[in-house]
């Protein structure tokens, strides 16, 4: 059993969605629980990228292309200044064929895979129904359900292999309650749900956890992208009255994925501040 001061010691992890906010922050707190952690995004820090290529993945990633809110070269320096090995990947999840090819890169010079986090998603995109854009629809399933599955799919062989791993997929309380013009979002993470349970079936007989973390509003780049009249209304909803943290979400994913809760699967952890209960 591993301690509490070290709780990941000797595990290796992959982020997806690792340039910023969430998997930025989770990436940082599997490493600071000890484990090695590998950075995985569609853009990297020290690429050339062309304003073609964001444009490609939604006006998020323009924005934050254009802003050099692009954190992987950072995020694995601070990795490695903790004593952990850290390598950053260029991976779009919605490409099984690059996602295996990572993964195999990552196994062969890290030795293995025990963690995965399933956190890339989509953010840009609040539309009643009659405005929901059909691509976007399709671009939303892509990335936060297909892209999931992609992953969950190369890394199982490898957890089978080891009997024993730990996957997590990030929902939202969209997926659990809805969302005001967020038809294709919400559907996309009350998909990721079902799909976690079933996966942890699957997973059981080989010591695979899989579970899921349903964050409320957090504090992110890209929730301040959002429209400030929303996202204060979105913050009045919950109990707490503010926001959450990423490192809310990375703390209780740490523990999830770590020894110390190897009897919790096909669970779906809220960290929301309450913002599903009933406020008044
Ligand atoms: N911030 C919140 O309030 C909130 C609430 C509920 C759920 N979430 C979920 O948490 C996760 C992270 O959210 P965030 O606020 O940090 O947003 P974010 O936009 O900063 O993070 C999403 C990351 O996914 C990456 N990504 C997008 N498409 C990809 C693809 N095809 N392949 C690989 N990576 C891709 C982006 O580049 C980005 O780094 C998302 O799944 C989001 O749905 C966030």
């Amino acid at each position: 059993m591993s301690s509490w001061n070290n709780l990941l010691a000797n595990k290796v992890a992959v982020v997806t969605g690792a340039s910023r906010g969430i998997g930025r922050a989770d990436a940082l707190a599997l490493a600071e629980a000890g484990a090695d952690v590998i950075v995985t995004d569609i853009l990297l820090e020290s690429d050339e990228h062309s304003d073609k290529e964001a444009e490609k993945y939604g006006p998020m990633a323009q924005v934050m292309q254009s802003t050099d809110v692009i954190y992987t070269d950072q995020t694995v320096a601070e990795i490695q200044q903790m004593g952990r090995r850290s390598k950053a990947y260029k991976m779009d999840v919605t490409n099984l064929e690059q996602v295996k090819v990572v993964f195999e890169q990552v196994v062969a010079e890290f030795g293995k895979i025990d963690i995965l986090i399933n956190n890339a998603g989509t953010l840009d995109h609040v539309s009643q129904i009659e405005q929901q854009r059909d691509d976007f629809w399709n671009r939303d399933f892509d990335v936060n359900v297909t892209g999931a599955y992609h992953c969950t799919k190369a890394v199982w062989p490898y957890m089978k292999e080891q009997q024993g791993g730990s996957i997590i997929n990030m929902s939202s309380v969209a997926g659990t309650i809805g969302g005001f013009g967020q038809a294709s979002y919400s559907a996309t993470k009350g998909a990721l749900l079902s799909f976690t349970k079933s996966m942890a079936l699957e997973g059981a007989r080989h010591h695979i956890n899989v579970n899921a973390i349903i964050p409320g509003i957090i504090d992110t780049e890209a929730f301040r992208l959002g429209n400030p009249d929303m996202n204060e209304r979105m913050i009045n909803r919950t109990a707490f009255k503010e926001p959450g943290k990423p490192e809310d979400i990375a703390n209780a994913i740490t523990f999830l994925v770590s020894d110390k809760a190897t009897y919790i699967t096909g669970a779906g952890l809220q960290v929301s501040g309450g913002i599903e209960l009933f406020t008044f």
